[in-house]
């Protein structure tokens, strides 16, 4: 089936297939189209361009967009949204005043997570889990990465897992799985943590491999979870079994993940809300895409990743939501486009290729999404009536999607 959509107001994000990503000075450019047209065929973008050139009679299936945006649906490369419940009461103690990792430290945070899966059966699971996906892809997310971590023991991580690839069976939105085990330490390892970091590197690598459950490996590269000789294992018996890493760092301390993690070609770098000069140089020509979560700085109420000094460096930069639990409980990109502007500086073009063609590209789906470029998936965010994309992040707490189509189907 073919959909025509005609007098797009702007038509933003297009680019030629060969763009994997944009760096520095190259983000303030969101190339666009005024007064256009963009034809879809099946799940794919057929074609497009300026109205003048408009096939009117390919469809009688036509979708006007007099005073609308069009764009690519948004790219959330990192999240946490297969987990049970939620942890509104650590919200509250932390507004009375303990801190994030105070309450980690008492058996709260993740562990408090990987107990309450524990209680929660797989059905339950991805039930809760497909609510949160629904809701993203209400917002305008198109694709987006889903990491394990809650279970901490390899009969949960699997479980985990398993969801996050039944959703990516029964959901069109685009969806890449990574294994987080070592994103705290188990309560039955407590004092053991050499012996947990070699049950992941030596029994559920393997299993999570074997059973072709997760794209990536991810640690939790932080001063008291995992240093940087875990982590170095962990992603070296990862990369044995094929997985390429995206990484934790400095979140709250700078201890050299960022160049250890460039050293071992991960695909992203995530978080660095505390960034040093050494992380900016490491990140200096390499293939590594570092990625801001602004929602969690919002919600922990931490320093904001230095967007400027990484841009302006002429490295890329990409934005996702964190969407978890304990410090991002929010799917909502629209709101992480209007904090990149107004807390890190960004330009609404810069935030806008940072939330689309930067955030496929950190979770390796630059060569269908992500841009308005020919033989992508048809996966666009039709906007309200707007006089300009910049009022995306202007108009802040508000979601100016109209309508999302995904694989060329309307949601
Ligand atoms: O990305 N930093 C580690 N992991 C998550 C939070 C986990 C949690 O609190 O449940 C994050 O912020
Ligand atoms: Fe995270």
């Amino acid at each position: 089936m073919k959909t025509l959509l005609i007098n797009i107001h702007q038509l933003l994000q297009i680019r030629e297939p060969e763009v994997s990503f944009v760096a520095g000075g190259e983000m303030r450019d969101l190339p666009l189209i005024q007064n256009a047209w963009l034809l879809i065929d099946k799940d794919q973008i057929a074609d497009f361009g300026p109205m003048e050139t408009a096939p009117l009679n390919a469809t009688k299936n036509i979708i006007d967009c007099t005073d609308r945006v069009v764009m690519p649906t948004y790219c959330d490369s990192h999240t946490h949204i297969v987990y049970a419940g939620e942890r509104v009461d650590e919200f509250v103690q932390r507004l009375e005043g303990k801190s994030y990792q105070e309450i980690a430290a008492l058996g709260g945070g993740i562990l408090n997570s990987a107990a309450r899966l524990d209680k929660t059966s797989e059905k339950q699971l991805y039930e809760q889990a497909a609510q949160r996906l629904e809701l993203c892809a209400y917002q305008g997310t198109g694709a987006l990465e889903i990491k394990s971590g809650y279970g901490l023991n390899l009969e949960a991580e699997l479980k985990m897992l398993r969801v996050a690839k039944r959703l990516s069976e029964k959901y069109p939105v685009a969806i890449k799985t990574t294994f987080l085990g070592a994103h705290a330490l188990p309560e039955l390892y407590k004092n053991q943590k050499d012996e947990y970091v070699q049950q992941i590197c030596k029994e559920m690598i393997p299993e999570v491999a074997a059973q072709k459950l997760a794209d990536y490996i991810d640690v939790f590269c932080e001063e008291g979870y995992f240093d940087l000789e875990d982590t170095e294992k962990i992603l070296s018996a990862g990369a044995r079994f094929g997985l390429k890493g995206k990484i934790h760092v400095n979140q709250f301390n700078a201890i050299g993940g960022v160049a250890l993690g460039v050293a071992m070609e991960v695909l992203s770098v995530d978080h660095l809300e505390e960034l040093i000069e050494e992380d900016l140089i490491a990140l200096e020509n390499s293939q590594t895409m570092p990625v801001a979560l602004p929602g969690c700085s919002l919600f922990l109420d931490i320093p904001f990743t230095p967007a400027r000094a990484i841009i302006d460096r002429g490295l890329p930069l990409a934005l996702a939501t964190d969407f978890n639990p304990g410090s991002a409980p929010s799917g909502n990109m629209n709101l992480v486009v209007s904090l990149a502007c107004m807390r890190m500086k960004m330009t609404p073009a810069e935030a806008l290729n940072a939330a689309t063609i930067n955030g496929a590209y950190a979770m390796g789906l630059e060569a269908t999404h992500g841009s308005i470029t020919k033989g992508k998936k048809a996966s666009l965010i039709i906007t309200d009536p707007l006089k300009d994309f910049s009022h995306l992040p202007y108009d802040f707490g508000q979601n100016h999607i109209d309508q999302v189509i995904l694989n060329g189907r309307l949601l």
